[in-house]
């Protein structure tokens, strides 16, 4: 019910703001610390131990809250029976028995470790294998997006959250983040998929690119109306995406697959498009269409 989403998403917004004060802190003692503890999870994509302990505090405080319910985080796996497990160990699907909390602890964690100010904790919640709830919480910004289905988008304690209305690639301001895919045919493709953006002919090129580093940061501005599109070939994985599906959906905004096929749950890399209707299946046209010349990127 409303009420009991409603009830869900407040334990969502304690957990995500009390992880945002860890980075904010953590944040802030860099000046005294010159070096934090980087590693790296292969190649560029990295983590940091302050990515281990949100994700710990925002598990535990909610398997303390709802002990029977299911945990799929960025970093570990946290079963309901208590039983703590690595990303890659064999899950199967969010959601498919018990409800499922889909944490992300830090996205853009290679903007942490920089100290660039677009960060965000994702904690989504999936029941049936839908996403039902989601809260984005940007620590830098002190910006809380929440929305759960049929209750609205909201950021902070502001109006109704709305996604842009513009129509085509010309007015918009589109984001797209490379990832930390460094394969020479994959970059070939993506870049060159930007430039066909940048210099279409019809109906003109695109307004504005920015690449932020954080799909979650993307989301919540695309549900704010503040970007008109997002996409991303190869977004990092379930939690990535999830808390802001429900953002962008109850802003009246879509988020697909590459080919505009319905986003669902499912571990592994993905490939997402979000924004206005008529915007997004304009892009799955124009991705195609340079698809189809180019390469595909296997997966
Ligand atoms: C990554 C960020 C990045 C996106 C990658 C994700 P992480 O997540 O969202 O912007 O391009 O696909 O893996 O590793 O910072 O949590």
């Amino acid at each position: 019910s409303q009420k009991e989403l409603e009830i869900y998403c407040q334990s969502a917004e304690n957990a995500a703001r009390n992880a945002g004060e860890l980075i904010m802190a953590s944040l802030r003692a860099r000046q005294s610390r010159p070096c934090l503890a980087v590693e790296s999870k292969g190649g560029v994509d990295l983590v940091t131990e302050v990515d281990r302990l949100c994700e710990k505090e925002i598990t535990q405080a909610l398997h303390a809250e709802y002990p029977t319910h299911a945990f799929i985080g960025e970093e570990s796996t946290f079963l309901s029976t208590g039983e703590l497990s690595s990303s890659s160990a064999p899950f199967g699907l969010p959601g498919e028995s018990a409800p499922t909390w889909i944490i992300d602890p830090i996205d853009g964690t290679t903007n942490f470790v920089h100290g660039h100010p677009f960060i965000a904790v994702a904690i989504g919640l999936s029941i049936h294998q839908d996403v039902v709830l989601g809260v984005i919480y940007l620590p830098v910004l002190n910006e809380m997006y929440r929305a759960w289905r049929g209750g609205g988008a909201r950021c902070n304690d502001g109006p109704l959250l709305k996604v842009s209305g513009a129509q085509s690639i010309h007015d918009a301001l589109l984001v797209n983040n490379i990832g930390s895919c460094r394969e020479e045919e994959f970059l070939q493709l993506s870049f060159h998929r930007l430039y066909a953006l940048m210099t279409a002919k019809l109906p003109g090129p695109l307004q504005g690119l920015r690449m932020s580093g954080s799909a979650c940061v993307n989301l919540a501005l695309v549900a704010g109306g503040r970007l008109d599109a997002y996409v991303e070939d190869g977004v990092g994985g379930v939690w990535d995406v999830a808390a802001g599906k429900i953002l962008v959906e109850e802003a009246g905004g879509v988020v697909v697959g590459w080919e505009g096929e319905p986003w669902v749950l499912r571990m592994g890399r993905g490939r997402v498009i979000a924004g206005n209707a008529a915007l997004v299946s304009d892009l799955v046209a124009r991705m195609r269409d340079v698809d189809g010349r180019v390469w595909r990127r296997k997966r």
